[in-house]
């Protein structure tokens, strides 16, 4: 038998229920953020991500799925591609390609779709997985570079994850500076791991000397007490990018948003400058971050576009969806209204209501003339209704139905008329 393959999984009814209601309730705060959407393809240039993601980074030194796609005509070449791993990247050359920057203006974007990684499959981590994102990017003289933009970020995302009925996130902030700062730590880095490195594993020796601050992403247990020694990037933050966080820090005070600092927190991809963040919640056991993002000044530069500084974010959709089960929330609205025909030729009447109650607004669901009543009443609990309405020859003759209620077992007549409006209530 072929199975899915592993990391990868189907979403099925009842779950697929909860993911949809997530969605619909993120384009509607989108929507009032004045954010649009942006869909860009699930694959590009392979150089793309290791440009923007960095080449020392997990997921592009070992994570991506990447081919050589080979020339099909004399007019084409041969190129390597990837499955995107991320999608800021594809949204910021998207931005300079099609010169979204011409307008002057923020551009405002989100997205929700697959990314593929391949990590070791466990709860929480997928080889496919969804994530939810949003950037703005555009000219500073839009206000690109402002601390306001992390603050409205951030305060939608506490709004976004209440709304959705998230309980108990905890929001870490960091900044990890500008170019400049960054040679400064990493110099430091690299000084302090010079007489410890040879202790350390191949991937951090290999890294102290080529991307030093990735060092601070290894996993690797008996790595972690020298990790834990090592210089932290606040103390080499230039005035500016002090004054810029503490702006940002401050803004989030005066909305609400709690928040606490993380010090050792930069994130697992090189793009970021300044405002780094993740949102957590405890219902996840080990892959803890429910989303991530940050701020990305030189990334629109570093891939031959225009200066445009930038701030995103990407909720881990399945990991929210797990959060959101970890605290019990039920998976499907109920069904209204079990419509069921009793007797040769009831399905027309029945299939006549349904198509009226479904017209106005109601959930119903529709039975076959050939059911017994006892299959019926079975049926409608099991589609978890909440009514039951019988239409058979008496109803159908008379013009009153019995509606009763599921779960008291309270049943009233209604005429015909009054049904749609009785129900729709
Ligand atoms: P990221 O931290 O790599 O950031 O991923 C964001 C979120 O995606 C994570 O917090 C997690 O919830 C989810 N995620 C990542 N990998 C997996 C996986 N293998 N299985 C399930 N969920 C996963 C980014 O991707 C940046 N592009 C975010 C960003 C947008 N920064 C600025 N703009």
């Amino acid at each position: 038998m072929i199975k899915a393959v592993r990391g990868t999984r189907d979403l099925l009814p009842p779950d697929s229920d909860l993911w949809n209601r997530v969605e619909g309730k993120v384009r509607n705060l989108f929507a009032r953020y004045n954010y649009h959407e942006i869909r860009t393809p699930v694959f590009e240039d392979t150089s793309l991500f290791s440009r923007s993601v960095g080449e020392e980074t997990d997921i592009v030194s070992k994570e991506m799925f990447t081919w050589e796609d080979r020339a099909r005509a004399q007019s084409e070449k041969a190129q390597s591609l990837t499955l995107r791993p991320e999608n800021t990247a594809g949204v910021v050359r998207a931005y300079i390609e099609h010169g979204l920057y011409k307008t002057g203006t923020l551009q405002k974007l989100y997205y929700i779709g697959p990314q593929f990684r391949r990590e070791r499959p466990q709860k929480g981590r997928y080889r496919q997985f969804y994530q939810i994102g949003a950037e703005i990017i555009g000219p500073p003289s839009a206000g690109s570079e402002s601390p306001a933009r992390d603050a409205e970020v951030l305060e939608m995302l506490a709004t976004l994850l209440d709304e959705v009925g998230l309980k108990g996130w905890q929001l870490q902030l960091n900044s990890v500076g500008c170019a400049e700062d960054r040679a400064r730590y990493n110099k430091a880095l690299r000084e302090a791991l010079q007489p410890v490195v040879h202790q350390m594993c191949a991937d951090c020796q290999r890294r102290a000397e080529t991307n030093p601050l990735r060092v601070l992403d290894c996993k690797v247990p008996e790595d972690q007490p020298i990790i834990e020694k090592l210089p932290k990037i606040g103390e080499y933050l230039d005035e500016p990018c002090r004054q810029h966080f503490a702006a940002v820090r401050a803004m989030l005070d005066a909305v609400g948003v709690p928040h606490s600092i993380n010090e050792r927190m930069v994130r697992g991809l090189d793009y970021y400058t300044r405002t780094t963040f993740e949102f957590t919640h405890g219902g996840l056991g080990a892959q803890s971050a429910v989303l991530g993002g940050g701020r990305y000044d030189g990334l629109s530069e570093s891939l031959e576009g225009p200066k445009a500084p930038g701030i995103g974010f990407a909720i881990g959709e399945d990991r929210l969806v797990l959060a959101l089960q970890s605290q019990g929330e039920p998976p499907r609205e109920s069904v209204q209204a079990y419509i069921a025909p009793l007797g040769a030729g009831m399905g027309l009447h029945a299939l006549n209501l349904a198509r009226e109650l479904r017209r106005a607004g109601v959930t119903a669901d529709l039975g076959d003339e050939s059911f017994r009543l006892k299959r019926s009443f079975e049926l409608a609990e099991k589609a978890g209704a909440k009514y039951i309405v019988i239409v058979g020859e008496n109803e159908v003759a008379s013009g009153q139905f019995a509606v009763k209620d599921l779960s008291s077992g309270e049943q009233v007549s209604v005429p015909r008329a009054e049904l749609t409006r009785q129900l729709a209530k």
